[in-house]
């Protein structure tokens, strides 16, 4: 039986104070505490009825309203995603995996749906916009614990967005449908580490929001993070205009990354592609 204290551990590279001898948790509780990014999988297929369970689970997620403001494109076809990977550089493994999910944010069905029944469609707004994110999000999030527990291995791909322009044309994506990420599934064929989280201290908030020792916080947590996985020199963010940095922490790696504007012009991207902002 899985002891619950050594998953804590290895997702936070410390122990907890609490007792959980006496815990016996469910199977899906252990997979989604013990998940890692797979970035390898095995040539083996996905069956057509697990891939159909697990879009079914992806459906099976909350949605805002049941707005259901999102879709799911399979890339199937080979041609297709040796173009996707071609074009999408280092991430290119991603599209060699059995399957290949994209995730859109989709206000367009409900526009239509709005319009077919006479009503004038007054909703292109930001929080329509965030609900649909959160809608797709979430499918997304509900595939992943359902790929996970069933023995897959998966990885999210938000690269996909550097190439949106050509994703759009690509899969013909209409307006006011983009893709938030694409998702790579497949049976793994890598052993990947569980990646050490901040503690409860620095996420969890008891009503109300404190950033005490906040600083010192993030200082124990790199600490913990560089004697068990130190980031390194290859992983480190932008070390053609920082050089490599001594120590290769968490925070280090965060601070450089952020530094660097990303994506700067998706705002109005959207903004071309049917979602106003308004
Ligand atoms: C929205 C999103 C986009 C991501 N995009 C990529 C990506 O383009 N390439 C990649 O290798 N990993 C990507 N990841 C995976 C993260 O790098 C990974 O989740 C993170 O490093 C933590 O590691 P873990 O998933 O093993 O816990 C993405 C994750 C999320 C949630």
């Amino acid at each position: 039986m899985v002891k619950v204290s050594k998953l804590y551990e290895d997702r936070y590279g410390q122990s907890s104070k609490l007792d959980f001898s006496k815990m016996i948790i469910p199977d899906l509780l252990e997979s989604i505490i013990s998940r890692a990014s797979i970035r390898k999988f095995s040539d083996k297929p996905i069956s057509k009825e697990l891939l159909t369970l697990l879009l079914t689970a992806a459906q099976s997620a909350p949605s805002k309203s049941n707005l259901q403001q999102y879709s799911i494109l399979i890339m199937q076809d080979k041609m297709l995603k040796l173009k996707v990977g071609e074009l999408i550089g280092e991430t290119k493994w991603a599209l060699s995996s059995p399957v290949f999910l994209l995730f859109l944010a989709d206000i367009r069905r409900n526009m239509k749906v709005t319009k077919e029944k006479g009503y004038e469609y007054k909703n292109n707004n930001v929080d329509t916009f965030m609900n649909a994110v959160i809608d797709a999000s979430l499918s997304m999030q509900s595939l992943i614990c359902a790929a996970e527990a069933s023995g897959l291995g998966v990885c999210p791909i938000s690269m996909i967005r550097n190439i949106i322009d050509e994703i759009k044309i690509l899969c013909k994506l209409p307006k006011g449908v983009f893709p938030i990420a694409g998702l790579a599934i497949g049976w793994p064929a890598e052993k990947a580490p569980v990646s050490i989280r901040m503690p409860q201290s620095i996420t969890i908030h008891n009503d109300y929001y404190n950033e005490e020792h906040l600083n010192v916080k993030i200082n124990d947590y790199d600490e913990r993070v560089y004697k068990i996985a130190p980031i390194t020199d290859k992983k480190q963010r932008h070390v053609n205009i920082y050089g490599v940095s001594e120590k290769g922490t968490w925070s280090e790696n965060v601070a450089r990354q952020l530094s660097v504007p990303e994506r700067n012009d998706f705002r109005k991207w959207l903004k071309s592609h049917g979602f106003k902002l308004e």
